[in-house]
């Protein structure tokens, strides 16, 4: 497994090593806990084409001298570059007698520019990492964790080759086009204070995504983010174990297709940012500091004042309200009302109203 270029950039110091095991979180914290994950130890990789991409991110046409300089290599390398970026799906165009040019824009991740997106607050609790490639963000998030990173361990990654969604589903995680982010929560109380937890950061980022100017955000119970086209994004949450006592981590892992433009094996309608606004130039890193804003905001409200205080904002954004629908494999058919006080969606069947705690809700094909 390839690991690429890391850019890591802590704001704290090392604090004591916490290794624990995370269990996959199903739906709506409903406590449906399946066995732990297994963590595998990733090799390393340090993928150099990024540091000449990101020199060609300006269009302008680069010589191979001025490329050898600036990264340090001979020409011949330079060239072997350009061809692994070539190989990695990068458009270069070669300036016949002038040099190299990218022929396509690239919205690169940068820690950087992430870190100064924050709030000031936020960005001395972080500690962020940001990858060209990972296994699965929400795994690289437990390997911070179980490493001693301090502060709330962020990861970001330009690719996944193990994304994991939720119900065991694989996440298409193609380089570079979408965003792949995911963050530890520490919460207090044990694992009852979670209820409706999973719901709030489905709020949080469909709040987000309209602050950014995404026009019609939905969710789908429980979390999923939808526009009218289809699916955007996912949020897995997943538990760890409680530490000590009452103390209970959960690695909230965010994916948002950003700039996907084709997708020939997702077997459901999608939605990308660039899709549905394609006059907008999207920036993976402005979305990636304003989500991690909100999470933290949000995961200390929830702290303090519990689902209730988020529930309105959710139900006003609920895809299913009104609409008649399948739960439970069949066995409960109705109309779609909404979430009750503890995050469970409820639906009105004949025999009167059933609250749907896990599992999968879908509309009702009319026959
Ligand atoms: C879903 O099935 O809707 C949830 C998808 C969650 C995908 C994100 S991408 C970042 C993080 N890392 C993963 O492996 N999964 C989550």
């Amino acid at each position: 497994m390839r690991v690429g270029h890391r850019q890591t950039l802590n704001t704290k110091t090392p604090a004591s090593n916490e290794a624990g095991v995370f269990f996959v979180l199903s739906f709506q914290l409903s406590w449906c806990l399946i066995p732990a994950l297994l963590i595998l130890n990733a090799g390393r990789y340090f993928m150099k084409s990024k540091v000449l991409v990101s020199l060609l991110s300006d269009g302008q046409v680069h010589s191979g001298e001025h490329l050898a300089r600036e990264l340090g290599v001979s020409r011949t390398a330079v060239w072997k570059q350009v061809r692994r970026a070539l190989d990695e799906g990068y458009e270069i165009d070669t300036v016949r007698g002038r040099g190299y040019r990218l022929v396509t824009p690239v919205d690169l991740l940068d820690a950087g520019t992430i870190l100064a997106g924050l709030a000031e607050p936020t960005r001395t609790r972080i500690a962020l990492t940001v990858l060209d490639e990972v296994d699965s963000t929400n795994t690289e998030v437990v390997r911070q964790i179980s490493k001693g990173a301090a502060g709330v361990p962020v990861a970001i990654a330009d690719s996944q080759t193990k994304g994991r969604g939720r119900r065991g589903r694989p996440w298409r995680s193609p380089r570079g086009e979408n965003l792949y982010l995911s963050a530890g929560l520490t919460f207090h109380g044990g694992f009852s204070v979670l209820d409706g937890l999973s719901l709030v950061l489905g709020v949080a980022v469909a709040e987000t995504l309209e602050e950014l100017g995404v026009p019609g955000v939905r969710l789908k119970w429980p979390n999923d983010i939808f526009l009218p086209d289809g699916k955007l994004g996912g949020i897995l949450v997943e538990l760890q174990g409680e530490l000590q006592e009452g103390v209970v981590r959960v690695i909230a892992g965010i994916g948002i297709n950003v700039h996907m433009s084709h997708a020939d094996d997702v077997d459901q309608p999608w939605a990308s940012l660039g899709r549905v606004a394609p006059q907008t130039d999207w920036s993976r890193n402005r979305i990636a500091s304003a989500l991690i804003n909100a999470l933290l905001e949000t995961a200390e409200a929830f702290a303090e004042k519990g689902f209730g205080f988020f529930r309105e904002s959710w139900q006003a954004r609920d895809m299913f309200k009104g609409r008649h629908l399948v739960a439970q494999g069949g066995d409960v058919i109705g109309v779609g009302c909404g979430v009750d006080g503890q995050g469970n969606y409820l639906v009105e069947g004949v025999s009167g109203v059933v609250p749907i705690r896990a599992g999968e809700i879908s509309l009702r094909v009319a026959l």
